[in-house]
């Protein structure tokens, strides 16, 4: 157990973004943890010392190497920002965490692939290890599972957990633009991890959705158990026709427990209804539903990025710190979390949305259909939509609801059809 003290020192690895945020903060607001107490920055580390930065770090104690940090005597409170899963976070993270030092981080891909070691390394020295920032930016979606939701049991959580995506589909429909040129601008605002792909492939939401999974339902964070799509191949094209049969296509991230105890973990561009919660937050908003057994759905919505938000969601982890307020790093002590269990596809049942580009030649849709039925596909709704330009005719049509590994096989044999002029599209239609 921490003690309360009357001043904190804190020391910070990570200056970009979040890192500024958080420095600004805590001078404005030394004071601002409800126990009392002040927090006061005791070092600094970062790549570039002379870095053009909004915030004046001259005064501050630097150190070039953030395990020295982390291993300062000067340093009470641990607060990681320099992001990556292994290398100098990691070391830091360790460092500290051995010493007896609580940890704050706002880095998701450390604590999706080693949550489950590092958590049993802070329950070994019975300090914190908390990471309200690494999922949602500013919006309390880690606090809301591991603390607020243990009287109920979590069923499913589902939502969009990647802005730079959001952003994208959002100004792609908007705007009628293409891909690249609406990632080039988020780029510019600042949305963007350093490394787009992370966000546009969807690894970002799956290290985010990973450790919502391990929150939600006791199992240790497993990272390559996520099955992962990005927003990179969605076409102008589907989101259109998407919106003509009533749908929005938004990068989806879920997790599920089903009957026997497995665990879904999945990020893939979703439609979701126009009306729907998660269809209206446009832009860079991130939004979540939490489903429990009694208490149903809960919705939330709020920034998932910028220095201010998540700076808000590291002090508020530092404040619990100096509280003394102390609870295992996930839903159970580390020792107790049960390993990941995967769902079998053949179990999971969805509706999807196929577009198809065929020839124009009689008898087309007639085979189109005969497949599905042949291969167990049941046609919900189908649309035959003329684009000018297009080399042959796009068909888009929804199916009722199958099990995955049916609808894999179906897509297989239409693949197959000779008058097929490009690889089937398959989108799968949100279970929201
Ligand atoms: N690149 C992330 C996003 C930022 O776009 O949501 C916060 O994790």
């Amino acid at each position: 157990m921490t003690s309360p003290k009357s001043e904190w020192r804190v020391g910070v690895a990570g200056l970009g973004t979040v890192g500024a945020g958080l420095l600004n903060f805590l001078s404005e607001r030394p004071g601002f943890a409800p126990a009392g107490g002040s927090a006061r920055v005791s070092g600094v580390s970062a790549r570039s010392r002379s870095r053009p930065r909004p915030f004046d770090i001259s005064s501050l104690p630097w150190f070039d190497d953030p395990v020295a940090l982390a291993a300062s005597d000067e340093t009470d409170i641990f607060v990681e920002l320099i992001g990556g899963s292994d290398g100098p976070a990691k070391a830091a993270v360790e460092t500290a965490l051995k010493a007896g030092k609580p940890v704050v981080t706002a880095n998701k891909a450390l604590i999706a692939e080693h949550g489950a070691e590092l958590a049993a390394l802070a329950e070994s020295k019975g300090v914190p290890l908390l990471f309200e920032a690494a999922v949602m930016g500013g919006t309390p979606a880690v606090k809301m599972l591991r603390e607020a939701m243990v009287g109920d049991e979590v069923v499913a959580v589902a939502g969009i957990l990647n802005g730079t995506c959001n952003y994208i589909l959002t100004e792609m429909e908007a705007g009628g633009r293409s891909f690249a040129d609406v990632l080039a601008e988020a780029q510019r605002l600042g949305y963007a991890e350093a490394d787009p792909t992370m966000d546009v492939g969807g690894f970002d939401a799956a290290h985010k959705i990973t450790i919502l999974a391990a929150l939600a339902f006791g199992c240790a964070p497993t990272f390559g158990a996520a099955e992962i799509e990005g927003v990179d191949k969605i076409e102008l094209l589907d989101i259109r026709l998407a919106k003509d049969l009533g749908y929005r296509i938004k990068l989806v991230a879920s997790t599920a427990r089903s009957d026997d105890g497995g665990v879904s973990v999945r990020v893939h561009p979703a439609l979701a209804p126009l009306d729907h919660p998660l269809a209206r937050a446009g832009g860079a908003l991130n939004a979540l539903f939490i489903e429990g057994r009694r208490i149903g759905r809960i919705f939330i919505q709020g920034p998932g990025a910028g220095a201010g938000p998540t700076a808000a969601a590291v002090a508020a982890d530092i404040a619990d710190v100096m509280t003394g307020a102390q609870r295992p790093v996930f839903q159970k002590p580390a020792g107790a979390l049960k390993p990941f269990t995967p769902v079998d596809a053949a179990h999971t049942l969805g509706r999807a949305y196929l577009r198809l580009l065929v020839q124009d030649v009689p008898g087309v849709i007639a085979s189109v259909s005969e497949t599905l039925a042949e291969a167990g596909v049941s046609i919900d709704s189908f649309l035959q939509k003329p684009v000018e330009g297009e080399a042959g005719v796009p068909i888009v049509l929804t199916t009722h609801a199958v099990a995955e590994s049916v609808m894999a096989e179906a897509v297989r044999r239409i693949a197959a059809l000779p008058t097929l002029l490009q690889p089937p599209r398959l989108i799968r239609i949100a279970r929201i």
